[in-house]
């Protein structure tokens, strides 16, 4: 298999359907008759997709959902693991490598706000997106499990650490071991997901969450998120320490000077409050 993403990603231009709306990226995992299972060439094209949305104006921020019945099926069984069975170790380290890059490296540092919408179906490595996402909507009615244990493997590609990353032990240990399916609701209980709505209103939930970020300072959002992921593993000094750097680092790094015009418009122009919503921001 020539594992060069870009030549990969080839072969699954239309597994992956990216649409623009009001500065929100839909991106769309679109293998339906797959339940949107994860193979080789579909991991390398979610890979090059958020690459390019990184840096593409039209998006302000990133959704991932799935055409049809399913989220993400997790990774194709036939396609990812009996297909490469044979394949050199350091091959198949690639390959999962390719795989863990869309779906928690990157996105747990993506420079815009991503949101998981799961609509259906969501297995084994289709937890990953939903926890490295920064918010998880759920429909009621979709299905999740940690079923690795059901078809007899450690649930690996980094499953178990995003899980226990997100999730309480006893709440991480019971559906890793258990391997039992739950509904959006149970999701949203154990707060493996932000909220579930039903599916009739899933977008429209979403949608309005997209929206509030579109209209809020990208530089403050992003450093929000990057800072606080890293201060998790810090002691309490090192974080002080590190967020009085970010800080100060804002003043000069933030483009829009987010922090002058926020004080200004509610100090001077008391055309806002902070307290209840984000200062005007000029459109783009
Ligand atoms: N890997 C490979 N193929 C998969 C897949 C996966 N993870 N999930 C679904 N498919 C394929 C099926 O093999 C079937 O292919 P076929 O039409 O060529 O036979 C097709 O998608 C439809 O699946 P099917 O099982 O018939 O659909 P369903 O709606 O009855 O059930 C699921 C949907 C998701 C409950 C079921 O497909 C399933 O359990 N998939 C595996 C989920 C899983 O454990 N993933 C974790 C992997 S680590």
């Amino acid at each position: 298999m020539d594992m060069n993403v870009a030549k990969m990603a080839r072969d699954a231009d239309h597994q992956v359907v990216v649409e623009f709306e009001d500065r929100i990226a839909w991106v769309r995992i679109n293998r339906p008759e797959k339940r949107n299972a994860i193979s080789p060439a579909l991991a390398a094209k979610m890979s090059e997709t958020l690459d390019a949305l990184e840096t593409d104006d039209r998006c302000a921020v990133v959704v991932i959902t799935g055409t049809g019945a399913a989220f993400h099926a997790g990774m194709d069984l036939k396609e990812f693991f009996r297909a490469t069975d044979s394949m050199p170790a350091d091959a198949r380290r690639r390959l999962s490598e390719i795989n863990s890059d869309w779906q928690w490296r990157r996105l747990l540092y993506f420079a815009k706000p991503t949101i998981a919408m799961v609509n259906g179906y969501c297995f084994g490595g289709g937890l990953n997106p939903v926890c490295a996402c920064d918010i998880a909507i759920a429909a009621e009615e979709a299905t999740f499990g940690v079923s690795e244990v059901n078809w007899g493997i450690v649930p690996a590609g980094n499953v178990l650490k995003l899980l226990s990353w997100v999730l309480s032990p006893r709440d991480g240990m019971w559906v890793a071991m258990s391997g039992e399916p739950f509904d959006g609701k149970k999701a949203a209980e154990i707060r493996l997901v932000n909220e579930a709505v039903p599916l009739a209103k899933l977008r429209e939930r979403v949608r309005e969450i997209a929206l509030s970020f579109v209209g809020k300072n990208p530089y403050a959002v992003r450093a929000t998120k990057h800072a606080f992921h890293r201060v998790r593993d810090m002691n309490f000094e090192d974080s002080e320490d590190y967020l009085f750097a970010k800080l100060a680092e804002s003043r000069f790094q933030d483009p829009e000077k987010g922090r002058d015009k926020g004080m200004s418009q509610f100090l001077d122009e008391k055309s806002y409050r902070p307290g209840l919503g984000a200062y005007k921001r000029e459109p783009k």
